[in-house]
């Protein structure tokens, strides 16, 4: 039995009744299928599945219950037709370029991207002669000065990883549709439950769900969602290529989702005091973070979000007796409250130096368009109490 609810049900609702499938057994807590393939009771049955005209699950490499409930519930968080799970984030921004992009088109993207986007794009989707062209995220000017005849995809991050910029999803739409091409965004930083990108008329919205979806640091994830025929063209390459999520990943993220919603609202409200905490504090230089008036596109960001996030980046002042990287490393080593880890959206606070790990291997011109600083640090704010996260930053910078 599968629980679809009703479009109109509230992101509360659907968050923790949709797409349930219920087994034989009944169980109240959705049942983990744990397999590679199904069976079948005939050799008729088989032949029919794999032709498409009987549903039901085949191999759990392109057809999976757990996965199915993941992409049902996600999909209907997103206001989107359909989803499709992948392995990881990353393997979701592959799958999009494999089943998107031939020889000879372009990607139109924008060097305020998470690291590993940036990688793949230079070092891998580049070998099969696709061009990368990038625009600067909050300048809608560049954007359509960067749009070339062989553009296909437009790809995205708002707010971006880790400064916390903010595109205007309307204008990228229209730019988009305009031409043709499909817009991508990557929604990891808001999740569903801050931000629609589809509301704005955004193509796709892609996310690792390894970030705040499953909200714990305990598994791998990534899903795309968007219409009917665009998430059918990913399955079709799913199927032949993998990048699939496994049956127990799905069911954790899926279980993940029930709680969604509680925790970004949390997080948000810790988040926005610790930023404004920061901003009036005198040993730092600058605050990223969108849901304080102070930041540059406040009112496009609470136009298209419900609330800051979760993600604060900060730059020390320039320290005058030792170098930028070397103060920010002290005040990173000093916290006791934060854990050092490269992953976010974890119930437990994490903290970051962007330019030495996560965009360690980006090109300094690349970084420093994006504003990647030595002085920079990201936080991602857990469920502790704020004001105990603040007492340690305060002891850490002293
Ligand atoms: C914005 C963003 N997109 C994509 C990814 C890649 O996701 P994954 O690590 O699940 O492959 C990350 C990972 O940090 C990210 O922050």
């Amino acid at each position: 039995m599968t629980s679809k609810g009703t479009k109109k049900n509230s992101f509360a609702t659907k968050a923790v009744r949709h797409g349930t499938t219920r087994s034989v057994f009944g169980e109240h807590s959705e049942a983990i299928f744990q397999t590679s393939s199904f069976v079948f009771n005939t050799a008729e049955e088989a032949a029919q599945r794999f032709s498409g005209d009987q549903d039901g699950p085949i191999y759990s490499r392109f057809s999976n219950p757990n996965t199915e409930m993941f992409e049902e519930r996600l999909a209907s968080l997103e206001n989107a037709e359909a989803s499709c799970a992948t392995s990881t984030g990353m393997s979701a921004i592959m799958l999009t370029c494999l089943t998107f992009l031939k020889s000879g088109d372009r990607i139109l993207a924008t060097p305020s991207l998470f690291g590993a986007t940036i990688q793949a794009f230079e070092t891998v989707v580049k070998k099969f002669n696709i061009g990368i062209d990038y625009a600067r995220l909050t300048d809608n000017t560049d954007w359509k000065a960067k749009l070339k005849s062989r553009t296909r995809l437009i790809f995205l991050e708002s707010p971006s990883n880790p400064l916390n910029e903010i595109a205007d999803l309307k204008k990228i739409s229209e730019l988009s549709s305009k031409a043709g091409i499909i817009s991508v965004v990557d929604n990891c930083i808001c999740t569903p439950s801050l931000q629609n990108p589809l509301d704005f008329g955004i193509d796709l919205s892609l996310h690792s769900a390894t970030k705040f979806i499953d909200g714990q640091g305990r598994s791998l994830g990534g899903i795309i969602a968007g219409n009917k025929n665009l998430i059918g063209e990913l399955k079709k390459t799913m199927r032949f290529c993998g990048f699939s999520l496994s049956p127990f990943n799905s069911w954790l993220l899926f279980k993940s989702l029930e709680t969604l919603d509680v925790r970004m609202n949390q997080h948000s409200k810790s988040a926005k005091k610790i930023a404004g905490w920061l901003s009036k504090d005198k040993r730092v230089n600058a605050v990223y973070y969108p849901g304080l008036t102070s930041h540059p596109q406040y009112e496009l960001a609470m136009s298209q979000q419900k609330s800051g996030g979760a993600l604060v980046s900060f730059e020390i002042k320039d320290p005058t007796d030792e170098s930028a990287q070397a103060r920010a490393w002290k005040i990173i080593d000093n916290l006791t409250l934060f854990s050092r880890t490269g992953n976010l959206g974890d119930t437990r606070s994490t903290v970051t130096h962007p330019a030495t790990t996560t965009h360690a291997k980006v090109e300094s011109k690349t970084k420093k368009l994006a504003g990647i600083t030595d002085g920079l640090i990201r936080l991602s704010i857990g469920l502790e109490d704020y004001e105990d996260l603040i007492l340690d930053l305060n002891e850490a910078m002293s």
